[in-house]
């Protein structure tokens, strides 16, 4: 490789979500998000969503690492790493704690009024996601969540309050988080976080899912549109999980099945890319019968509201086939096809599989695909740590994973061409896992003292990898 690296003004950065970090739960009007009501699970054991807040249950996000009141010490991490950027999401609740109020919660604007000037006074812009799986439990328990075309109003009413609120303050927004983790509707987490969705056993699952992601969509469309006449200098993107599906062998049958099971990941970003609804999805909704309620007027909608930019997390790949001799999951939507183990690469302690060249397949595939800046916004190694006696974190396996990564982002940019705005590693500091509530998986560059039990005095210790990832930056990723 020469020595050419990442543009100047290379955006490189951490990201978190608010329900991950920022704890105060019910603090200065908050209302309960679906966050709120998710127990912790454990590697292999789901989390549950309980009723409301049950007496006795433990919930990791209620405190989740005290952000909400620790922000300006963590904030002087951040500085010292060099972050240019910081991603993290508006708590949905604490500005409408129902979500169908018409006046917002005014102390809830102003703790982002302040973490955003903190950010900004130590030189680091906010990036920020509206919808990061905190979406007000109300709007669940009345309204049914996003099957129910009043939630498109709610999204757009808050939207438009901290749009214009922060729009001098925020100039890269994401509406939906990982919006395609709940295609299939296999997932009984991802249909919850994605949408306020619980979805009886009689009930048609994937009819369900693809009308509430056609009205977040299209709520996500109204948004973009609206953002632009608020101020025409703000990005608005999309986001996006992509976990490219090879054909696990050169069978044109196993190609075919990976072709399907992507397009099924690619429904959502080509209707926020392109504005129309997808052949493959209006073929595939007859031959199941599928009527998706979506009006002349909602299509106008889609096509006028297109994202500026792909937002997307990548961790992983899969693969898939047909052989019957190969062991694997099934797909829902794919009968004959399986998700199977690639036996050319390893998986973390969660078996997740660990693919650098997936990155930058990935980042070729997409901009190749739409032609639009891209952004990764969450990549990062969840493991365990162990802190030695005399305090240290010694993780060279998570700068192992980052530097492979980058690597291989490093090739897209300067020897394939895409264009990327930057690169916010996961769970810059250490938060509550999104998919097992643990606090143990830890993502982190900056150590949490607390346990999956909740125990812990909260103190915030730097890794080893907090002092790499800081030369990287300094270096614009010249060192590795
Ligand atoms: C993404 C989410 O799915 O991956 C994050 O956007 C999440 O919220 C992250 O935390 C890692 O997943 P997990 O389950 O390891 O926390």
């Amino acid at each position: 490789m020469t020595n050419e690296t990442f543009p100047e003004d290379f955006l490189w950065g951490g990201a978190v979500a608010a329900h991950q970090i920022e704890g105060g739960w019910n603090a200065d009007g908050k209302g309960l998000s679906i966050a709120d009501v998710m127990t912790a699970g454990g590697n292999g054991i789901p989390r549950k969503i309980t009723d409301g807040v049950l007496a006795g249950a433990y919930y990791p996000n209620h405190e989740a690492i005290d952000f909400y009141h620790r922000y300006q010490e963590d904030i002087q991490l951040f500085k010292e790493l060099g972050l240019k950027v910081f991603r993290t999401s508006i708590n949905w609740t604490r500005i409408f704690p129902k979500g169908d109020e018409s006046e917002p919660n005014e102390a809830g604007l102003q703790f982002y009024d302040d973490l955003f000037d903190e950010l900004l006074k130590n030189d680091i812009q906010p990036v920020v996601t509206l919808s990061h799986f905190e979406i007000p439990y109300h709007l669940y328990e009345v309204y049914d969540g996003f099957r129910n075309k009043k939630l498109i109003d709610f999204f757009v009413n808050y939207a438009k309050t901290v749009i214009t609120r922060y729009q001098h303050k925020v100039k890269y927004w994401m509406t939906f988080n990982e919006i395609n983790n709940q295609a299939d509707g296999q997932h009984e987490l991802h249909t919850w976080t994605n949408s306020a969705l619980k979805i009886q056993a009689t009930e048609d699952k994937e009819a369900i899912v693809f009308q509430a992601a056609i009205n977040e969509l299209i709520a996500s469309a109204k948004v973009v549109k609206l953002a632009h006449e608020i101020n025409p200098d703000l990005m608005i993107g999309c986001m996006m999980a992509y976990v490219p599906v090879y054909p696990y062998s050169c069978n044109p049958a196993d190609l075919m099945a990976s072709v399907k099971v992507m397009d099924r990941r690619f429904f959502y970003s080509d209707i926020h890319a392109r504005g129309i609804i997808p052949s493959y999805a209006i073929n595939y909704w007859a031959q199941r019968g599928i009527e998706i309620d979506v009006s002349p007027e909602e299509r106008q909608a889609l096509a006028e509201g297109c994202v500026d930019y792909i937002g997307f997390s990548y961790y992983m790949s899969g693969a898939v086939t047909t052989l019957a001799e190969v062991e694997g999951q099934p797909i829902v939507e794919f009968p004959e096809a399986k998700m199977v183990a690639n036996p050319y690469v390893e998986a973390s302690d969660w078996g997740w599989q660990i693919d650098p060249v997936g990155l930058r397949y990935t980042l070729n595939l997409v901009y190749e695909r739409y032609g639009l800046p891209l952004f990764i916004v969450e990549n990062g190694f969840g493991a365990y740590d162990e802190v030695t006696p005399d305090g240290h974190i010694h993780d060279p396996y998570r700068s192992e994973y980052l530097r492979a990564h980058i690597q291989q982002m490093k090739l897209a940019v300067v020897a394939d061409g895409v264009k990327l705005l930057g690169y916010t590693p996961w769970g810059i500091i250490d938060l509550v896992s999104f998919g097992s509530g643990e606090m143990e998986k830890r993502y982190g560059m900056i150590h949490v003292d607390k346990d999956n039990q909740g125990h812990g005095t909260l103190k915030r210790r730097k890794k080893d990898s907090f002092a790499w990832y800081q030369r990287v930056i300094a270096t614009n990723g010249r060192e590795l």
